[in-house]
């Protein structure tokens, strides 16, 4: 069953030099259940995909078009008081360096306590019993919610911030970069707690990285962001084993591999467009070794190859990518 479905999105910032064109045509669809990763160079409109679902964009940001289903309803259309009740307990969104904005003056756990109270009606003594398992959960002792946020690590910060994601019980949570601000060692432990917490509850997660090797070990569904699109979408074995989009090929070719054999990594040569002005037909093609024509004049579609496995390049299946 899908729990989620984006078709054809589209949003942009405006800003006093024109529109930053952040998500283009953006079709996705997760499984309950399922882990997606979304993986792309900084600046690409990961966030702007994870923000546009919850419709928690800033002022100067706009849905153009497209739908985005949740459990088959459409939240586009829906208004700021009905996305209130999708948000926490239908899809709750870790952001980016969220474990910066725990208020120092305040207990963690007392914190989650009222983002607890003010979503669900339970007394305090519930939703402290409530925070009490969250942490063992997340692999923290209990008694550490009475701890103030400067007396915690920045795993454990970590920590507290996936517990407070997970407090109202969401179908889905999309965690942006959960890990990306934390040394490599504790970044290894919070992405295998995140393993085993998805597999535990069979929840439903978006993973956000710029960073394919960490999406690889947490999510059975890549999608590769580029310049606004979303240019390849299939499960992870297939994406590494056999890549449709020369984007993803690059991609691919650019990070070491830790389990692997050593190879030469080779990195896409140029630069990411500005969204600002972002190249005409293919977005990709002013860096694609294989573009033609077509590919500055057409956008490709994003299509269906195989099953479950999504590619937008015009060439798709007819090229040998090396
Ligand atoms: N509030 C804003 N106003 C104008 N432009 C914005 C705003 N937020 C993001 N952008 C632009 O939108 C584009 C997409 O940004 P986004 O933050 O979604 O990228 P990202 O893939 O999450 O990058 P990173 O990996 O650095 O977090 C970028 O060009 C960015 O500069
Ligand atoms: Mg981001």
């Amino acid at each position: 069953m899908k729990i989620l479905e984006v078709n054809n999105l589209r949003m942009y910032f405006s800003t006093k030099k024109g529109d930053v064109k952040a998500v283009e045509g953006v079709s996705l669809e997760i499984g309950k259940g399922e882990s997606v990763g979304l993986v792309g160079e900084s600046g690409c409109g990961k966030t702007s995909i994870g923000i546009s679902i919850l419709k928690l964009l800033p002022d100067n940001g706009r849905i153009l078009d497209g739908e985005i289903l949740f459990k088959g309803e459409d939240l586009v259309p829906k208004s700021e008081d009905e996305m209130r009740a999708v948000r926490w307990n239908g899809i709750s969104m870790i952001f980016q360096a969220a474990m910066n904005a725990l208020n120092p003056v305040y207990k963690v756990g007392d914190q989650i306590v009222e983002a607890i109270m003010i979503h669900e009606d339970v007394t305090k003594e519930e939703a402290h019993e409530r925070v009490a398992r969250l942490y063992e959960l997340v692999g923290m002792s209990p008694e550490r919610a009475e701890n103030f946020p400067h007396e915690y690590s920045g795993g454990m910060k970590q920590r507290a911030i996936i517990a407070m994601a997970l407090a109202c019980d969401p179908d889905m949570i999309i965690a942006d970069e959960p890990t990306t601000a934390l040394d490599v060692i504790v970044q290894d432990s919070i992405i295998k707690e995140i393993k085993k917490i998805q597999a535990k509850l069979n929840m439903t997660m978006m993973y956000i990285s710029h960073d394919i090797s960490v999406i690889a070990e947490t999510c059975e569904r890549i999608a590769v962001m580029y310049a606004g699109n979303v240019v390849e979408y299939a499960d992870s074995v297939t994406l590494f084993a056999s890549p449709l989009h020369p984007y993803t090929h690059g991609l691919l070719s650019s990070f070491p591999s830790i389990k692997g054999p050593l190879k030469k990594l080779t990195p896409i040569p140029g630069e990411p467009p500005n969204l600002l002005n972002p190249p005409t037909g293919c977005r990709f093609h002013t860096r694609c070794p294989y573009a033609q024509r077509l590919c500055k004049e057409e956008v490709p579609v994003f299509k269906e190859f195989k099953e479950r496995h999504y590619a937008a390049c015009h060439y798709a299946g007819e090229l040998s990518l090396r």
